[in-house]
């Protein structure tokens, strides 16, 4: 199936998911949006008020500093993929319980498989701990690694950095230090035959993940 037919496939199911309660209080499923093509896929938290509205992903406040992230290294945002860890809004935007994330995680499985990226950035705690299992975000925001056959980075959530001024500069300076050579890494490996993951089948799975040369 070509990666557009699985993207809409997806989209189409989480449109109408009932997989977890989280769909019962809310307006629109929001499976995530972007360029089949994209090189990075970002990977949020879950849905807040206006991406439930809209049924589209980052388009409230944190989504507006996302886009000024991405303009800072040189990215337009309809050229990567932006998603999330949930695809329902949670009741007034607690944090998602694991048999949410459970029961999403085959959508994003699915997603990573079809776009295939180059690089991964996980925004915040929840999409951090699928790549870094027990790792905290305070060590690890900012530095690429290679997981799975991928270059994945953890970098602290936008609204975070909202809701607390002093992570700002942190989050602005992470991505400006660590995805634009992430991305040239992951480039020059794939030239080289070492890129190519497959989530769903652990290749180092007894080893951690490897922190790249270039940090
Ligand atoms: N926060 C997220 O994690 N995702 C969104 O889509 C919006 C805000």
């Amino acid at each position: 199936m070509a990666v557009e037919e699985v993207l809409e496939e997806v989209a189409a199911e989480v449109r109408v998911c009932t997989k977890c309660d989280l769909c019962k209080n809310t307006k629109n499923g929001v499976p995530g949006e972007g360029s089949p093509h994209a090189e990075v896929l970002f990977i949020g938290e879950a849905p807040g008020y206006h991406e439930d509205r809209q049924g589209r992903p980052f388009v409230g406040p944190a989504g507006q500093f996302l886009n000024e992230l991405l303009g800072s290294v040189g990215l337009d945002r309809s050229t990567v993929f932006i998603t999330n860890v949930v695809k329902h809004r949670p009741p007034e935007n607690r944090d998602p319980l694991p048999d949410e994330i459970a029961a999403c995680s085959d959508y994003l499985t699915r997603q990573i498989a079809a776009l295939n990226p180059k690089v991964i950035v996980t925004l915040g705690r929840f999409s951090m701990a699928r790549f870094f299992p027990g790792a905290k975000i305070s060590a690890i925001h900012g530095q690429a690694k290679k997981v799975d056959g991928r270059v994945v980075v953890a970098m602290y959530h936008p609204a975070a950095a909202l809701h607390q001024q002093s992570l700002r500069q942190t989050v602005v300076d992470d991505f400006k230090r660590s995805i634009p050579p992430a991305l040239a890494e992951a480039r020059r490996m794939e030239a080289e035959g070492k890129l190519g993951g497959k989530p769903e089948q652990k290749d180092d799975e007894d080893e951690p993940p490897k922190q790249l040369s270039l940090f």
